[in-house]
């Protein structure tokens, strides 16, 4: 695990851009995994200007989002189908057929989410995938106590995360029940995370994820098994890590031969 730690989350998203960018120039039909909430927010807009200015070109790439809410019409306005569209898919030149989101109003759920594995196993699998952090750990949405080996499910949201989530809804009571979320082992079978973490809200479960013993109560605890995940953190979120210091000095002095960034 690679804990980047910056002054704040405007050059956390630039960092998290680069690599993204990096990711599809090397790889033109590379898969992303992609993430909503607050925290990519910026990530995408930065993306969005290197594909009308330095012509970051998405027309090759697929992607699959993590998650969607149950009962949400796409175009609703709190559905993760209407933010991946208004906050990145009408920005660049993605082909439409390559977008996959869960679909929030699925007859049959269990089999929509069988073909959402598959057809993440048939693009290849997920080379990059972009995660937030939820304030009590989880990945996705997948809560504390999910499976370390979950598949693509139907979920439960805990109280906490609905009301974290009450802002993107006119009415809070509005926030649905129930989500399909990738699972933490499909999270953990892309070939790199980036996770993001911006604000003090974020420090506990930072710390908890980072540092802490690699839990189930702790979603984000998981990627310690990852061969390959980089934490982005502003000041504030990493304000609980005992080894701050530390990883900023190795970010800081990477030896010219580890071009990873
Ligand atoms: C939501 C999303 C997650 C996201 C997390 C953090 O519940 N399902 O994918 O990472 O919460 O959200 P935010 O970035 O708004 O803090």
């Amino acid at each position: 695990m690679e804990v980047i730690i910056v002054p704040n989350a405007q050059e956390g998203s630039d960092v998290a851009a680069r690599l993204v960018a990096r990711q599809v120039r090397e790889k033109p039909d590379s898969v992303l995994g992609l993430a909503t909430g607050g925290t990519p927010c910026k990530l995408y807009q930065l993306l969005a200007r290197m594909h009308r200015s330095d012509h970051l070109d998405f027309s090759r790439v697929t992607t699959f989002n993590l998650d969607e809410y149950l009962g949400l019409d796409p175009a609703h306005p709190a559905s993760y189908h209407r933010y991946m569209e208004e906050n990145f898919f009408s920005q660049v030149n993605i082909a439409r057929g390559h977008i996959h989101i869960p679909d929030g109003l699925a007859g049959d759920v269990a089999a929509h989410c069988v073909a959402y594995e598959r057809m993440i196993r048939d693009a290849g699998g997920i080379d990059l995938q972009i995660l937030g952090l939820g304030s009590d750990g989880h990945l996705g949405f997948n809560e504390p106590g999910s499976s370390l080996a979950s598949r693509t499910r139907i979920k439960t949201l805990t109280e906490r995360t609905r009301c974290d989530n009450a802002r993107f809804f006119t009415n809070p009571c509005d926030v649905p029940h129930h989500v399909i979320t990738m699972g933490l082992g499909t999270i953990m079978e892309s070939r790199m995370c980036l996770l993001l973490a911006f604000g003090s809200g974020k420090a506990q479960a930072v710390a908890a994820s980072v540092e802490g013993p690699v839990t189930a109560s702790v979603p984000g605890s998981l990627l310690q098994f990852h061969t390959r995940a980089k934490v982005i953190l502003d000041a504030e979120a990493a304000s609980l890590l005992a080894r701050a210091a530390y990883y900023q000095w190795v970010y800081k002095n990477k030896p010219e031969w580890q071009t990873d960034l």
